[in-house]
């Protein structure tokens, strides 16, 4: 479980606060997508559940952040760095080996897991994100997208109760963002672990996610199922958000009153709604 309470952080350098208030509570096992527009604040708020805040950037911190009932303040990084794994949105900065399957290694030793079982899970690791084939070669050498999976995969190697990812896949092309995204929930599902995404691609995180939260300037606008929160279309794109174009459609034929139902998400949902207001069944009373 994650606690968030009453969180507000400036960083030192800033003039204002950048997280203001945010109150979020996470159950175990939990599948929750991040959004908004750029300079929310959605990075800062990976890094209050990754300590990253505030033991690497100092600032104002006031409220709590919870990890199974660990105190993010009280507790060293290395400590939370144990519960909560982290595939930061600068990947660079986050490979510290020169070779992919070193990369791979280097949480796995760093962290005490038995050598007898390290080899499987490097295995298991690689094969999960599909890059097997690139186990000897040197990261330098690779595209911005084949990073991003060495980096989900080092986090899945350790086997975290949390995975915190900040856009991994920014650099991905469509299908393999839908392949990280497959395989982010059946791992969730499988080990019962907490997956919290942050993600741009609004109409990806919907079909995947419990929960989605949208931050605007350092608030949580918006938290709810995708149904729940993609209501709201309109003051989305207020705050620089854009739904899918399926979810838009629908939400202005709701509006006026030619569909019912809850809010799309997905293509599949707006034909639906469509063939309902075609056979004359869609529209309300
Ligand atoms: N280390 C830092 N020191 C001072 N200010 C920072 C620091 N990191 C981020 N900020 C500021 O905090 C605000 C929120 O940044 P953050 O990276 O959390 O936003 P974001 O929603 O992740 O944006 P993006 O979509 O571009 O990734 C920005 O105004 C940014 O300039
Ligand atoms: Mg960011």
């Amino acid at each position: 479980m994650i606690e968030i309470s009453q969180l507000s952080f400036r960083y030192r350098e800033g003039a204002d606060p950048i997280l203001k208030g945010i109150d979020l509570s996470i159950p175990d096992g939990a599948f929750v997508g991040v959004t908004g527009a750029a300079g929310s604040g959605k990075s800062t708020l990976t890094y209050a559940i990754n300590g990253i805040i505030p033991h690497c950037y100092p600032g104002d911190f006031y409220g709590s952040v919870r990890v199974d009932g660990v105190d993010t303040c009280e507790a060293s990084l290395t400590d939370i760095s144990r519960l909560v794994g982290s595939v930061c949105q600068d990947i660079d900065s986050q490979m510290v080996s020169s070779v992919v399957e070193d990369e791979v290694l280097y949480g796995l030793e760093n962290f005490g897991v038995p050598k007898t079982e390290i080899p499987a899970r490097v295995d298991e690791a690689l094969a999960a994100m599909g890059i097997a084939e690139l186990r000897d070669r040197s990261i330098a050498e690779l595209s911005g997208g084949q990073k991003q999976k060495v980096a989900v995969a080092s986090v899945l190697a350790l086997k975290p109760r949390v995975l915190v990812l900040d856009e991994p896949t920014a650099e991905l092309d469509p299908a393999s963002s839908v392949a990280v995204f497959d395989l982010l929930k059946r791992y969730s599902v499988e080990h019962g672990t907490t997956v919290i995404v942050v993600e741009q691609k609004i109409a990806l995180l919907s079909e995947y996610v419990d929960t989605l939260v949208i931050v605007d300037e350092g608030e949580i606008r918006f938290c709810g199922t995708p149904h729940e929160v993609l209501e709201h279309s309109d003051k989305l794109l207020e705050i620089g958000v854009n739904c899918p174009r399926s979810t838009s459609l629908v939400n202005r034929l709701r509006a006026r009153g030619l569909v019912c139902g809850p809010a799309v998400c997905t293509v599949e949902g707006a034909v639906c709604a469509c063939e309902g207001l075609l056979s004359g069944k869609g529209a309300c009373a």
